[in-house]
């Protein structure tokens, strides 16, 4: 049986380490070999990845993908790249865009000079993880791939600048690159940062939450499990230079998210505080997924009451993961 060596970039975050435990668990494809190579941020979290780290075919290199010594000896030991390293919290980048710049546009120019070293003439697949906010913000109706990108936060700008250098790469060099761009996910292991996680561990400490503005901007929520089923389809039957939309077809008022998540969390109205809208604040994401599921079969199979009750309950029962993050969160916020 052929090995598949598989890099995945930011493998210790939310998202990243779902996809490698899923790669490496029991329902993960034969054959597969995965190293994480992961800064470890604030966001990265190493104990994400315990269930795997007995595995023979995993390891762990704590690197900054903007090192560009250590991603050309990975990348060349390497088959395929899962690039999902990036600084990915929106309100963080309109305090500061620095990082994410740096992060999210400079380290995927380092990765993919690197993958032109060692994966070019049609060998290697580079799969980079996009979002659906590269698209900017929409009233009605959904994207389709073939929508102009129209960025409006720093964080999504960065990420469309990566989106279009990786494409760029496909065009200039002839370099597989696959990109995706998938809408919110949520899921266990998420950063008590962003709305869900916040509000849940929120509420369970017996806390307020902060809902922004007039609460209706809309967001599709995409599950994770299904997230890392299409980036399967793509990394696996995906076309070389195309985009796919990855949407979980879940669309919902940030009021009506609330509202579900005080049920679930046995809180009232009175937990939440409104406040300042955030600068620039996306009113609605929806991205058109006919593509991926017609060409590579796609469907998202976790209904939206099932996945959030699943994930306030790992939330019940995971304080140990997510108490220290949560202070170390808010003594990071209050330093300034
Ligand atoms: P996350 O913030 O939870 O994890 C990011 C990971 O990248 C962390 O492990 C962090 O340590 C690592 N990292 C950051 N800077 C690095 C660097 N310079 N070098 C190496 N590693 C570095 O993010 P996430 O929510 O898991 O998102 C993963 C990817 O998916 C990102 O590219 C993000 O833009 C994209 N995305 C996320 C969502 C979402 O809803 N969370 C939706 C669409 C797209
Ligand atoms: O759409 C994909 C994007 O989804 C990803 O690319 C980003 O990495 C990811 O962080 C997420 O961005 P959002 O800004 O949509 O997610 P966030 O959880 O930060 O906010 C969701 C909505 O909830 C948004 O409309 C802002 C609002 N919100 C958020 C927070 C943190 C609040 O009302 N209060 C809050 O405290």
């Amino acid at each position: 049986m052929t090995t598949t060596r598989i890099l995945v970039t930011g493998g210790a975050g939310f998202i990243g380490s779902h996809y490698v435990r899923t790669l490496l668990g029991p329902q993960g494809p034969a054959g597969v070999q995965v190293t994480v190579l992961d800064k470890l941020t604030y966001a990265g979290n190493p104990a994400n990845l315990d269930p795997v780290r007995a595995h023979p075919g995993f390891a762990l290199v704590q690197a900054d993908v903007c090192d560009a010594a250590v991603v050309d000896r990975l990348v060349a030991e390497h088959d395929q790249i899962v690039h999902f390293a990036a600084e990915s919290h929106v309100d963080r980048s309109i305090l500061g865009a620095a990082e994410f710049v740096r992060t999210n546009v400079s380290g995927t120019q380092v990765l993919l000079d690197a993958a032109l070293r060692h994966h070019a003439d049609g060998r290697g697949v580079f799969v980079h993880i996009s979002t659906d906010e590269v698209y900017g913000s929409i009233p009605h109706g959904s994207w389709p791939e073939t929508h102009p990108v129209s960025p409006n936060s720093p964080y999504a700008a960065s990420k469309a600048a990566a989106d279009l250098i990786a494409l760029a790469y496909h065009r200039t060099h002839g370099l597989d690159v696959r990109v995706t761009r998938c809408s919110n996910n949520y899921g266990h292991h998420h950063f008590p940062e962003k709305l869900i996680p916040l509000f849940i561990t929120r509420l369970m400490q017996g806390r307020t939450v902060p809902l922004y503005g007039d609460g209706l901007n809309v967001r599709d929520w995409l599950h994770i499990d299904d997230h890392v089923q299409g980036i399967e389809l793509v990394r696996t039957k995906g076309r070389p230079g195309e985009v796919y939309n990855i949407g979980g077809g879940t669309e919902l008022t940030n009021k009506e998210l609330t509202s579900l998540l005080l049920e679930a969390c046995g809180a009232g109205w009175e937990s939440v505080e409104y406040v300042t809208d955030r600068k620039g604040h996306d009113r609605r994401y929806s991205v058109d997924c006919a593509k991926i599921t017609q060409e590579l079969g796609y469907r998202p199979r976790k209904d939206f009451a099932t996945g959030l009750a699943e994930t306030v309950s790992w939330y019940r029962e995971n304080r140990h993961w997510w108490e220290p993050l949560q202070q170390r969160a808010e003594l990071g916020a209050a330093a300034g």
